[in-house]
This record gives structure tokens, C-alpha cells and sequence, in this order.
């Protein structure tokens, strides 16, 4: 499992302006919130959350930032990568009416949550924020599944104008939700959290990682809790307790980037 299984790349398509799926044969269970380490032969080895789950066939969706995430994006079917894992815990839904909060690229590990929340009939609510409507994806495959989907947009392009964190604040004041999942931003969940006092809430963390299987200790937070192992999903309760939350994460160096 920590050995990369080199796979061939099935097929890559682009969602929205610099955003991509690619999807890869890799049989296997993935829980959604689970990521990969996916190798990029002579450039990097980098974490991406699964997208998309069949039994034989898994996808990821990443942004193109930087030289990694740019080989990839370059990458066409039939290119090989190597890929290991899953790694991390995923989500656990619980309770009858969920609501989920993506921003940004966060959406993406979202989708497949929701639609494993769908398949259990669990009433699920997702809201989707970018900066402007250039930047939505994977809304009509949230349609698909069922959800009802509300889009939020800073510049006002499409849906409301605002943060997803603000329109999620209307929802749970205006709708019985019993528990909260979001991905994105970590200053937009920090927000989030802080309007869920008392409703169970979980949130996917992104740190700089090197092993990815607990040793190095590179993506440490708070009190030596490793983002690789014990995350990448952590409940309210924790991250309460957590003080870079939102604040600030660490480099390859351990230097810290404030948010
Ligand atoms: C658990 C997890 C899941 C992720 N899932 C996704 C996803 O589904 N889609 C997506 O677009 N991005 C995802 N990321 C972020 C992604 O791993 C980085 O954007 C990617 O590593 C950037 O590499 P780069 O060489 O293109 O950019 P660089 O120029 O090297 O870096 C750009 C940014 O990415 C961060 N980064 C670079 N390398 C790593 C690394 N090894 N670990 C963590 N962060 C890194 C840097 O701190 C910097 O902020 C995830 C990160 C983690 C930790
Ligand atoms: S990346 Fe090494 S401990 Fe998490």
C-alpha cells in the first residue's frame, strides 16, 4: 500500500479554467474524504482527495498551481502515474438532513459524500462557492444525484453574492440541519464552525505532507495531531481545540504561512 501502484491515466477532462479530473484504474475501497499520493513521474509526488469512486475506477480533480499540479494537468489518457493509498479516515454522516460546504477546490472531494449520502436517501443540502461563475463545477452532477444545490459567488456572477460560509449561516438558521461537512478555505470553515455550536460539523484539513503514513510528522496540527493518520476529516470538537486552525499552516520547511 505505501509502494506506488503505477497506473494509466483513463481519462482527463477539464471541468472549469485550470480545473481537471483525471481518472485511473485502481480497484479498490475509498471512503470519500480519502486521498491518494499521487506520483508524477520525474516532478513530484503530491496529496489529492478522491473525486470520483467505482469500484475499479478512481478520479481526482485538482487545480493547476504549481509544478506538480501543472505536469498533471499536461498529462493525457494513457500517460502513466503511480498512485498510493488511500490514505486518512474520510467522513462519517450522520443524521437525516446534511448540509455540505464546499469552496473552491474543496467542492471537489465533497461530491462523492454527497452522493453516497443520496444512495442512502439522506436529504442532503450542498452549497457551492467560488469567486465567479467561471470557477463552478460539479453542479450538475450534484443535481444528478439529488441534492439540492445552492451556489455562492464573491463577485455576485451566479446564486448569491457572498461567502458560501454566509449562505450556509442563512441555511442553518432557516432549515433543521443535523450535521455540517465542508472542505474548502480554512478561514471560510472556521466560520462555519463557529455557527454550529451544538450541530455535529466535520472538515477536511489540507497540510504540506511528505510521508503521508504518520512518521515524518510534517503535517502536524495543534497537539501532534497528524493530518496524514488522523485526519484528513476532523470533528468541531477538535478542531476547537486546534489553534492554527484557520490561522496559519507550515512550508516544506516548517515555516509558518499564515492563512
Ligand atoms: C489531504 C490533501 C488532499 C488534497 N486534495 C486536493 C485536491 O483534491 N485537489 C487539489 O487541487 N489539491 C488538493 N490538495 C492540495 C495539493 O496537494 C497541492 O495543491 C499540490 O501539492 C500542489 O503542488 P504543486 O507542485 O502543483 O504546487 P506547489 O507550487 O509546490 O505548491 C502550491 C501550494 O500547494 C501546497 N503543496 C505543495 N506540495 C504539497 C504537498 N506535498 N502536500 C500538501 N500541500 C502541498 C504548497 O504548500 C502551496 O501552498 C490536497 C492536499 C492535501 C494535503
Ligand atoms: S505527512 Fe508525514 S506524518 Fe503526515
Amino acid at each position: 500500500m505505501n509502494i506506488p501502484t503505477i497506473t494509466t491515466i483513463l481519462t482527463s477532462t477539464t471541468e472549469a479554467t485550470d480545473l481537471k479530473t483525471i481518472t485511473f484504474r485502481y480497484p479498490g475501497s475509498v471512503l470519500p474524504g480519502q486521498f491518494f499520493m499521487i506520483w508524477i513521474p520525474g516532478v513530484d509526488e503530491i496529496p489529492m482527495s478522491v473525486s470520483e469512486i467505482t469500484k475499479d475506477v478512481k478520479g481526482i480533480t485538482f487545480r493547476k498551481i504549481g509544478d506538480a499540479t501543472h505536469a498533471l494537468y499536461h498529462l493525457s489518457q494513457g500517460s502513466k502515474i503511480g498512485v498510493r493509498g488511500p490514505y486518512g479516515n474520510g467522513f462519517k454522516p450522520t443524521g437525516k438532513h446534511l448540509l455540505f460546504v464546499g469552496g473552491g477546490t474543496g467542492i471537489a472531494m465533497l461530491v462523492p459524500a454527497v452522493e453516497q449520502a443520496r444512495k442512502k436517501k439522506l436529504q442532503s443540502t450542498v452549497i457551492i462557492g467560488v469567486k465567479t461563475k467561471n470557477e463552478l463545477f460539479f453542479e450538475d452532477r450534484l443535481r444528478r444525484c439529488g441534492a439540492t444545490v445552492l451556489v455562492s459567488t464573491d463577485d455576485g456572477s451566479k446564486g448569491y453574492k457572498g461567502f458560501a460560509s454566509d449562505l450556509a449561516k442563512d441555511i442553518l438558521n432557516k432549515e433543521n440541519i443535523d450535521a455540517v461537512f465542508t472542505c474548502g478555505p480554512e478561514p471560510m470553515m472556521k466560520t462555519l464552525l463557529s455557527c454550529c455550536r451544538t450541530i455535529p460539523f466535520q472538515a477536511a484539513l489540507e497540510r504540506y505532507m511528505k510521508c503521508s503514513i504518520g512518521i515524518c510528522g510534517q503535517c502536524c496540527v495543534g497537539n501532534g495531531l497528524r493530518v496524514c493518520l488522523d485526519g484528513p476529516i476532523f470533528d468541531g470538537s477538535t478542531l476547537k481545540k486546534v489553534e492554527d486552525f484557520g490561522v496559519y499552516k507550515r512550508d516544506a520547511a516548517g515555516r509558518k504561512i499564515l492563512f
